[in-house]
């Protein structure tokens, strides 16, 4: 296992993130759909991963509302792992119950909802914060000086964000830095061969903060493991069934799992691994964030980072999977070609 700094922290996490999505699950809902996975099956995957050599886990408040970070604070408790060896990762923002405020990026949900994530962990400080999508309710400036003020508390060590438009990204870095509050220092977004998008503009942000950067999804819901083919769209007990999520282009995705299937026949490898591998090789990924609903999913998943991907099948997948051109992309390129001095 390798470790990249976080950012700009001096922060070593390893380049595979656990994810504990599959944590908890209910019988109804999207959160059962996910993964119902209970208290020894979560110490078994813990002890795995730990290891394995990862250090970094993500959960989130929501995920089985709450149940997945109660799992996850059992678990190191359980096993008797020292938590400070561990960088834990959570969110605020999605709802937990159906009171009016008891959702958001607010000041009163962040305070309220910060210290009911450390009472289900059974910690006293979480090291990264993210903020888990936008509330386009709340003034940006709110959502970042509670965010500084938290880290001031000592209750959260960093602040991260999911999922926002990157030109929010950027708007909040300018808002810390006017007032001298404490920065982002990473981004957690959806990123596979089937959902490419993050190139157009949030992984140039990245590169410009010096923002770690979490893949999420890097299966795309499961839909790169290799059981979903075009004669076999529907696997059976996987959770795109009931739940179809990350959006992804099927019918391009199939070309995608076509060369993925012939890479990993050349590696003896599952898809799994190399689809999940190309997500880790890519430039500026800090971290990969793997799910996992069994325990031989989670022993796959982490044989990937064994894997080393030649040059050619890496162009083979990008050229397979490559974003379609989209402007103003297309003009800075074609723009550019002026600046190069021969
Ligand atoms: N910030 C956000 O908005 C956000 C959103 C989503 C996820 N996340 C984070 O990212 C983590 C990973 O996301 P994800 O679970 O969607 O990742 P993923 O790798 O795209 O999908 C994982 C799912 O794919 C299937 N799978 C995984 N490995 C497999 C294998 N080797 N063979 C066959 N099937 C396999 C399993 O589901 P089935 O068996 O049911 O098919 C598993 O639960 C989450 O745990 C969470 O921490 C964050």
């Amino acid at each position: 296992m390798k470790y990249n700094l976080l950012g700009n922290t001096g922060v070593y996490v390893s380049e595979i993130c656990f994810g504990t999505m599959t944590f908890g699950g209910r019988d109804t809902g999207i959160w059962g759909n996910i993964g119902k996975v209970q208290q020894q099956e979560v110490n078994e995957m813990m002890k795995t991963v730990v290891d394995a050599g990862i250090n970094f886990i993500d959960t989130a408040n929501v995920y089985s509302y709450g149940k997945s970070e109660e799992l996850l604070g059992q678990s190191i408790l359980d096993l008797g792992l020292n938590r400070n060896n561990l960088i834990i990762a959570t969110k605020v923002r999605g709802r937990m119950s159906a009171d009016a405020n008891d959702v958001g990026l607010s000041r009163f949900n962040i305070f309220q909802s910060v210290d009911a994530s450390l009472k289900r962990l059974q910690m006293d400080h979480m090291d990264i914060l993210y903020v888990h999508g936008v509330d386009l309710y709340t003034p940006i400036e709110e959502t970042v000086r509670a965010l500084n003020d938290i880290v001031l508390t000592g209750k959260v060590r960093y602040i991260a964000i999911c999922n926002w438009p990157a030109w929010m990204v950027m708007k909040a870095q300018g808002i810390a830095d006017k007032y001298g509050w404490n920065k982002f220092v990473g981004l957690q977004y959806f990123y596979s061969l089937s959902g490419r998008d993050i190139e157009r503009e949030v992984l140039p942000v990245a590169a410009d903060q010096n923002l770690a950067v979490m893949p999420w999804s890097p299966l795309a819901g499961g839909f790169l493991s290799g059981k979903y083919t075009r004669t076999n769209e529907t696997p059976g007990d996987s959770r795109r069934e009931k739940f179809d999520f990350p959006p992804i282009n099927k019918e391009r995705t199939y070309d995608i799992i076509d060369v993925l299937a012939d890479i990993s026949k050349a590696h003896n490898v599952s898809v799994a691994q190399i689809a999940l591998a190309w997500v880790r090789l890519q430039k500026g990924v800090t971290s990969t964030i793997i799910g996992a609903k069994t325990i031989d999913q989670l022993n796959d998943n982490l044989k990937s980072v064994e894997i080393a991907l030649s040059a050619d099948e890496l162009k083979r997948l990008d050229d397979v999977s490559a974003l379609p051109k989209e402007y103003p992309g297309w003009m800075v390129e074609r723009q550019m070609g002026d600046r190069l001095v021969k």
